[in-house]
């Protein structure tokens, strides 16, 4: 019970954060407020989780799935999230976890910022980072920059309100596998995309 009422608390310290936040910059933060716990589970399922050494994670916000991702995270493996808001990077901070790296930055860098912590190709590569309110440039270069760092048969899972992030990977990584999450506010798409390779085994993105 103790435990329950402390996810409870913290998620409404993070829905609070996270609502300041989009305050500041709606077309960057992209939502309101944070993930469900049930959008949370779609996603670990999605990226196959279990069996990943390195997970990247972009956009984390106020660190709500990225908690969870910690929780679902094998012992030795390690998760790097990269956030532009500074603000929330501070909240992130806050997380105690040996596994975490926590980069104040632009997922269009994620190729520098994999090398500048010495870091090899990622298992998976997960993003909620709003792909309709950016400019295409810029999404365009975080679908190539994510590509080139997954390791070969790694996922990118992308949950998204809106389906602009696969038109814009079309032509780049080509069609993913999509599902719906509607324990969502709003209902959100989840979609993802395998690099070929045989380093991991395929899995059903539940
Ligand atoms: C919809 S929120 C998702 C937050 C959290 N992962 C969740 O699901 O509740 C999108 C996040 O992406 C961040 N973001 C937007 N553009 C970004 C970029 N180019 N690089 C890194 N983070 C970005 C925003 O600051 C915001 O924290």
């Amino acid at each position: 019970m103790k435990s329950k009422n402390r996810t409870d608390s913290q998620r409404r310290t993070n829905s609070l954060d996270f609502f300041r936040g989009f305050l500041r910059e709606p077309g960057i933060v992209g939502s309101i407020i944070p993930s469900s716990r049930y959008l949370e589970q779609r996603i670990i399922n999605a990226a196959d989780l279990a069996n990943a050494r390195l997970v990247v994670e972009l956009g984390p916000g106020t660190g709500g799935t990225t908690r969870s991702l910690l929780n679902h995270l094998p012992a030795n493996a390690q998760l790097l999230t990269i956030e532009v808001s500074a603000a929330f990077v501070e909240v992130l901070d806050g997380i105690d976890d040996p596994r975490l790296i926590n980069h104040c930055g632009s997922a269009a860098d994620l190729e520098d910022i994999l090398s500048q912590h010495q870091l090899p190709g990622a298992d998976a590569v997960i993003s909620g980072i709003p792909f309709s309110t950016m400019p295409d440039a810029v999404g365009r270069q975080v679908i190539d920059a994510v590509w080139r760092s997954l390791a070969p048969g790694g996922h990118f899972v992308a949950y998204q309100f809106r389906d602009h992030v696969a038109t814009l990977a079309r032509p780049l990584i080509g069609v993913p596998e999509i599902r719906m999450e509607m324990r969502n506010i709003p209902p959100m798409r989840v979609f993802r995309w395998q690099r070929p390779g045989n380093n991991k085994a395929a899995s059903d993105p539940a």
